[in-house]
């Protein structure tokens, strides 16, 4: 596979990932994900975010490399704008083609360097990682200079980017990414938004979505703060390090990012309710139908996820975007249904606050899933309808009130 040019002493690589079962070890990626990395020559070689040993992601950024004319011993510069091992985990082993390479990251991400990747025997090699900061640059040769912008927080404290003033091309890595293998069966070098049809631009839409609720969502304020950095850059084109490379339209994606940004603590979400549901034996089903039922006499869309067939990034995504959520459950062994304690402890986790929302479900011979629910959803700060329980199958008096429910839910959304 060969490298593609994005100018003439910019390239981009890309191993797709397409058989792995997750990302961070529990995010499913059915549809794969890119591991992008870029070479930028002056009279000088950087390469920019490197990999990990996964599939054949070594050998196809190899025959990128060869594509180019590249051999390891010419790279001068190895550019690291975040530490976490996607980009990292073949460090120490590539360091050993390219021993004369500098490093350069972050003062946090050069400690990451020694003490995460190991990346040198110890004692050996200490003087090559170079620390930078904000402002800092980078010169190549050729008019082809790097700067450097801390962006701490996205997702990781050492994290940065970098920019190629010539170009305009910003090197982003997580930030602007998506999970989502980039290339096709028909074309594996594909990368850029412009070879994408409009079907295909949705998928990566979702996806991009999917990728933030799971990874970027709790560190949403510094994202804000990253993009304002780069207010006064003129970028043409954003390469991430995951995802599609933005040469068309970069805005899409800067948009999309702060729009997501916009999500976190109930800020500018979309005015739907996502009802996160499980049953054991239908009974809680039945009273979310009613509660869906008096949410749509309202006119507000539903987005109706059962768990646990639907998996968690997923609901992570759609319950992220949304202004109210549905939390529909039975009690199970005097708590909650387990598979609902594990969102509601993601959710805390990811900092999912300042929703509207509405508790229900059926018992059988007890209750008890209200007050572990209370524990779990109190640091959220929710704005709640009141609850509304019933044991076993529900009346006709019940769903009267779980529709009156819904419609205050909707109600409370619209106003
Ligand atoms: Fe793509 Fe946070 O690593």
């Amino acid at each position: 596979m060969n490298a593609r040019k994005i100018t003439d002493w910019v390239y981009a690589l890309h191993a797709d990932i397409t058989n792995a079962p997750y990302f961070e070890g529990f995010w499913p990626i059915p549809q794969g994900v890119s591991l992008n990395s870029y070479i930028v020559r002056g009279n000088k070689t950087a390469l920019i975010d490197l990999y990990r040993d996964w599939e054949d992601a070594p050998s196809q950024m190899d025959s990128q490399l060869s594509s180019l004319g590249i051999k390891n011993t010419d790279i001068d510069y190895i550019i690291l704008n975040h530490l976490e091992s996607d980009h990292t985990g073949f460090l120490r082993d590539f360091r050993k083609t390219c021993p004369n390479a500098q490093i350069i990251t972050t003062a946090k991400g050069a400690a990451l360097v020694r003490n995460f990747c190991k990346a040198f025997p110890e004692g050996e090699d200490q003087d090559a990682v170079r620390a930078v900061k904000t402002g800092d640059t980078l010169d190549l040769g050729d008019g082809v200079v790097l700067s450097f912008t801390e962006t701490p927080n996205v997702h990781w404290p050492e994290t940065m980017m970098t920019f190629e003033q010539k170009s305009g091309v910003l090197f982003s890595c997580d930030a602007f990414g998506s999970y989502g293998a980039v290339g096709t069966d028909e074309n594996p070098e594909r990368i850029f938004d412009d070879e994408c049809t409009k079907e295909e631009h949705e998928h990566f839409e979702s996806e991009s979505l999917r990728y933030y609720a799971n990874i970027v969502a709790s560190f949403s304020s510094f994202v804000k703060s990253a993009i304002e950095k780069f207010a006064q850059t003129p970028i043409k084109v954003i390469a991430p390090s995951h995802g599609l490379v933005w040469r068309k339209n970069p805005a899409e994606i800067i948009n999309r990012y702060l729009k997501y940004a916009s999500y976190n603590a109930g800020g500018s979400c979309e005015k739907e309710v996502c009802v996160i549901w499980g049953s054991m034996y239908g009974n809680t089903k039945i009273g979310v139908d009613a509660v869906v039922e008096g949410i749509k006499s309202k006119g507000l869309p539903v987005r109706v996820l059962e768990i646990p067939s639907t998996d968690a990034s997923v609901v992570l995504a759609h319950a992220f975007s949304a202004a109210a959520l549905v939390i529909a459950m039975p009690t199970y062994e005097y708590k909650m249904f387990p598979p609902m304690a594990y969102i509601l402890n993601l959710f805390n986790r990811k900092h999912f606050t300042g929703k509207k929302a509405l508790r229900i479900g059926s018992w059988g011979w007890v209750g008890g899933a209200k007050k572990e629910y209370d524990e779990a959803v109190t640091p959220l700060k929710w704005d709640e309808v009141e609850s509304y329980e019933w044991q076993g199958l529900p009346s006709e008096d019940d769903l009267k009130v779980l529709r009156e429910r819904g419609i205050t839910l909707a109600q409370k959304v619209l106003a």
